[in-house]
């Protein structure tokens, strides 16, 4: 895992790119780019470029982001015996975090937290989705989950950036875990609601990837995130979408 926790990193790159499609050779391109910005994004890698490189692409992604995290994204919801062995494969092909579905129980956010700080690697756990069918389970239970989250030693809660009074509640919670919220763009998410009810990082993909310009979209929203940490009292007001 990298030095610093995700909060203080937060504060310098608060965008994680979203990686959900293959490792293509221009997908490779546009990763060494944003690997040479002046503030390399962290990078969450999830089930599809897995599915169509295997997991070893998570090293290769790994190799071009260097002093970034690197968040392996396929949100494990198992038996905690399962769960920890998946968990340190992951972090063996070169994750610095891993997501784990806090829905499947507190035993095996506990397994997954043991299993990861033994490999120097940190626990991301989904507190609620940000999908509109995520709230239907995930809204009984999600305060229950961050409780647990941070009982367990997680790093981290996703929560969702299309419900930022969600986000506000768990911010009450989380004491210091850093909250991420994908939803952001596509799925009709505001990035200043988002960082001004208490999310440390935001988490986007498809407005990113899909732009005419990906890095300069990515540079769009770093300037737009550093603007609301600097001054949040300009941004502040609470609307859910
Ligand atoms: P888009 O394209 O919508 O991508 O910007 C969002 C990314 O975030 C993931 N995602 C979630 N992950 N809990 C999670 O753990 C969620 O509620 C959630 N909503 C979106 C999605 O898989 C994609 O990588």
């Amino acid at each position: 895992m990298l030095d610093s926790d995700l909060r203080t990193l937060a504060r310098r790159t608060p965008v994680v790119v979203a990686l959900d499609h293959e490792v293509d050779a221009g997908t490779r391109r546009l990763l060494q780019e944003f690997s040479s910005l002046e503030r390399p994004p962290p990078v969450k890698i999830g089930w599809l470029p897995i599915l169509e490189g295997g997991a070893r692409v998570i090293g290769s992604v790994k190799e071009i982001f260097p002093g970034a995290p690197i968040i392996a994204d396929i949100k494990i919801a198992d038996i905690p015996y399962m769960g920890g062995l998946i968990a340190r494969r992951l972090v063996h092909h070169g994750a610095d975090y891993v997501i784990v579905h806090g829905f499947a129980g507190s035993d095996l956010l506990r397994e997954v937290a043991r299993t990861l700080e033994e490999e120097g690697a940190g626990l991301i756990v989904v507190a609620e989705m940000s999908s509109e069918g995520g709230k239907e389970c995930y809204s009984i239970c999600a305060k229950r989950i961050v409780l647990e989250a941070a009982r367990a030693g997680a790093k981290g809660i996703v929560a969702p950036a299309t419900r930022p009074s969600r986000i506000l509640e768990f911010r009450r919670l989380t004491g210091d875990l850093a909250i991420l919220a994908p939803g952001v763009g596509a799925q009709g998410g505001n990035l200043e609601d988002t960082l001004t009810a208490g999310a440390d990082m935001i988490i986007v993909g498809r407005s990113i990837w899909t732009s005419k310009d990906p890095i300069s979209s990515y540079r769009d929203l770093m300037r737009r995130a550093l603007d609301v940490i600097d001054a949040p009292e300009k941004y502040r007001r609470t609307r859910d979408r």
